[in-house]
């Protein structure tokens, strides 16, 4: 891990309030493994002292990119900034999902929304090529499908309001795959990367079929460095639970560790 001004190489919109965004970074980018994030602090910004956590998208050379979307203070600062200027950050950080080993399981990749940045350097870099499925509320909210298909991956798609791919839930087409193929249940693993209640539904689907899988939990950040408990999630321990940080021991773990409030 290390902390570096950075300069923005291009910064480009990626489709409405999404934003790729790809900066020179020669000494944190041999270092990234997929699910690793970086802590970002968006130095026009008032408060810059407040970083904002986001996943590694690609790395190419001695640059990697962030794929975002505009949502509040931080990311609209940050969309207003430009080719050349810079941005300080820390990274690589958290712990990353493991890559698939060759000859081993089928990954079924599992994203919603900005979830999908977690998953394209673990995508890319799995000698194994597998399925993606990618979740959103519209047309708009999925992303990088282009993307997975120029490097080998079968994309299935599906938005809540149905103007792309089939209609509702991501975790139905994860769900009519996995039943398809039952038979094959002990060669697949599950990777998943969005909102909480599309990771308790994986998690749900990977316990029901006895699937590995793993969930990157995206808590909301201070520190991104295990200082401040900001972020803890509760993770299984004997017959009870420990808190656990998502920055540092997070934020990619198995599955049948996390203790869901209400498993149902
Ligand atoms: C490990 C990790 C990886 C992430 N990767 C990405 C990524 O690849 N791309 C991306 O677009 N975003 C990602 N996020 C979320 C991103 O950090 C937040 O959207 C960002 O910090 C919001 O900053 P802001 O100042 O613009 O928003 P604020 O003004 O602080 O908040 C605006 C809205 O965004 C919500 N928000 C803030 N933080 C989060 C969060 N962590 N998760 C969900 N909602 C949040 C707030 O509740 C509020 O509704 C990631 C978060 C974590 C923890
Ligand atoms: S964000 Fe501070 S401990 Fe994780």
């Amino acid at each position: 891990m290390l902390e570096q001004t950075v300069q923005i190489v291009s910064h480009e919109r990626d489709a409405e309030s999404y934003f790729r965004l790809v900066l020179r970074a020669p000494g944190i980018a041999p270092l990234i493994q997929p699910g690793q994030f970086a802590h970002v602090r968006i130095l026009p910004l008032k408060d810059a002292l407040l970083r904002r956590p986001f996943s590694i998208f690609q790395v190419a050379g001695d640059t990697f990119s962030i794929l975002y979307k505009n949502v509040g203070k931080g990311t609209d600062a940050l969309s207003r900034m430009r080719a050349g200027e810079e941005l300080n950050v820390i990274a690589p950080l958290g712990h990353g999902f493991t890559v698939p080993p060759a000859g081993g399981e089928t990954p079924l990749l599992v994203a919603g929304g900005y979830g999908m940045a977690a998953m394209f350097l673990l995508a890319q870099r799995s000698p194994q090529k597998g399925i993606v499925f990618v979740g959103g509320r519209r047309r708009v909210d999925i992303l990088c499908e282009k993307d997975f298909a120029a490097i080998g991956w079968e994309v299935r798609v599906a938005t809540e309001d149905g103007s792309h791919g089939e209609k509702g839930f991501v975790t139905v087409p994860l769900l009519a795959e996995i039943q398809k193929r039952r038979a094959e249940s002990g060669k697949r693993k599950l990777f998943a990367c969005g909102p909480t209640p599309m990771l308790k539904a994986v998690g749900k689907i990977a316990a029901d079929f006895n699937l590995p899988a793993e969930l990157s939990m995206d808590e909301h950040m201070c520190c991104g460095v295990g200082t401040c408990l900001a972020c803890v999630i509760k993770v299984k321990s004997g017959d009870s639970w420990e808190y656990q940080r998502t920055c540092t021991e997070g934020p990619v773990y198995d599955s049948r560790e996390i203790f869901w409030e209400d498993p149902k």
